[in-house]
């Protein structure tokens, strides 16, 4: 096993395959913790594990330059059952809480450990309130989770580097939050989702994958980072940028009480929101790509 490989749990979906990606190209040999069974692909290997139990999938923690977290079940592709919000819950804590204390355990421990959370954290907060680093944790089931996942990597021991990334929506053209709200301004139906007033931190995947690789690459980035573009915006003006950059309408509002009744609990993604901008990024150098959201919107969808 080559001296620079990173293990990247979870790292088979949305977020980690464009950083497998990214990785692979930089020089780094990449190994994907997945439930999927093992198997090569051209830019990562894919190892089998079941993110609850030790297994063989843990020799590759050993001598890694880093093991990036991304483990969690979808929180946007199904209605919150008791059991699913279960899982959304124990997927990310338990898998969290196995590899710290793999890592622990371990004589030739990661330089760095990476972890996921969400700017969710800071729970459903109105514009007014800047929602940094500092902010405290909301109240809500997403909050929660945020909550818990973060603290399940409280006992991490102290010479291993840790780096939590607060990530925002992510925004590309195929997958993700942009891809499902874009869709109805394609057939002339598009509109704003709830009040509008909601605040969305936003993000471009390629400026997220770079986040990533400013904290591996980057040996004082530590502790906590929300990973947003710097100028978050309201609901309605993502859904007027969207209606303008497609040369589509924005006229077909939907309210809150009709995303609840279809969607249930899991309405909250896009009916609460949080200003959560990137103190630490800004303050430590990170360069953005895609800082306002008119340009993001039509690199990604023209
Ligand atoms: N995308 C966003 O806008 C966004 C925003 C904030 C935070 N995040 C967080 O960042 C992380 C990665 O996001 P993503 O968009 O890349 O997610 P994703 O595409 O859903 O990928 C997550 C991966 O987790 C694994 N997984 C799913 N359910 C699981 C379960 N019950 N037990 C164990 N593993 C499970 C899956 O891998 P296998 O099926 O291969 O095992 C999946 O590929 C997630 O935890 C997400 O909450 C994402």
């Amino acid at each position: 096993m080559s001296m620079k490989h990173i293990v990247i749990a979870g790292g088979s979906g949305f977020i980690g395959t464009a950083l497998a990606n990214i990785l692979h190209r930089s020089g780094y040999k990449v190994y994907v913790l997945s439930r999927k069974e093992s198997k090569d692909f051209e830019t990562y290997s894919r190892i089998q594990w079941d993110a609850t139990t030790i297994g063989d999938w843990t020799k590759y923690i050993q001598s890694a330059k880093a093991v990036i977290q991304l483990t969690g079940a979808n929180v946007g592709t199904k209605r919150w059952s008791e059991q699913y919000k279960q899982e959304i819950l124990s997927s990310r804590v338990d898998s969290t809480s196995l590899l710290v204390s793999v890592i622990n355990t371990s004589s030739t421990p990661p330089e760095a450990f990476i972890s996921a959370s969400g700017v969710g954290f800071y729970g459903d907060s109105p514009n007014s309130i800047i929602c940094d680093e500092r902010h405290i944790n909301g109240t809500d089931f997403l909050a929660n989770v945020c909550f818990q996942w973060e603290n399940a990597t409280r006992n991490l021991r102290k010479d291993v580097r840790k780096v939590i990334i607060r990530i925002g929506v992510v925004l590309d053209p195929n997958e993700g939050a942009l891809a499902k709200l874009a869709l109805p301004y394609k057939f002339f139906v598009g509109g704003c989702l709830g009040s509008g007033t909601q605040m969305l931190s936003w993000i471009h995947r390629e400026d997220l994958v770079n986040v990533f690789m400013f904290a591996l690459t980057n040996s004082h980035v530590e502790g906590i980072y929300n990973a947003t573009a710097p100028n978050p915006v309201s609901m309605k003006e993502f859904s007027s940028t969207i209606g303008r950059v497609l040369h589509r309408p924005s006229i077909f509002p939907v309210p809150s009480f009709a995303l609840r009744l279809l969607l249930g609990e899991m309405s909250g993604i896009v009916l609460l929101g949080q200003n959560a901008p990137p103190r630490r990024l800004i303050a430590e150098g990170f360069q953005f790509d895609y800082e306002k959201i008119e340009p993001a919107i039509r690199n990604l969808l023209q």
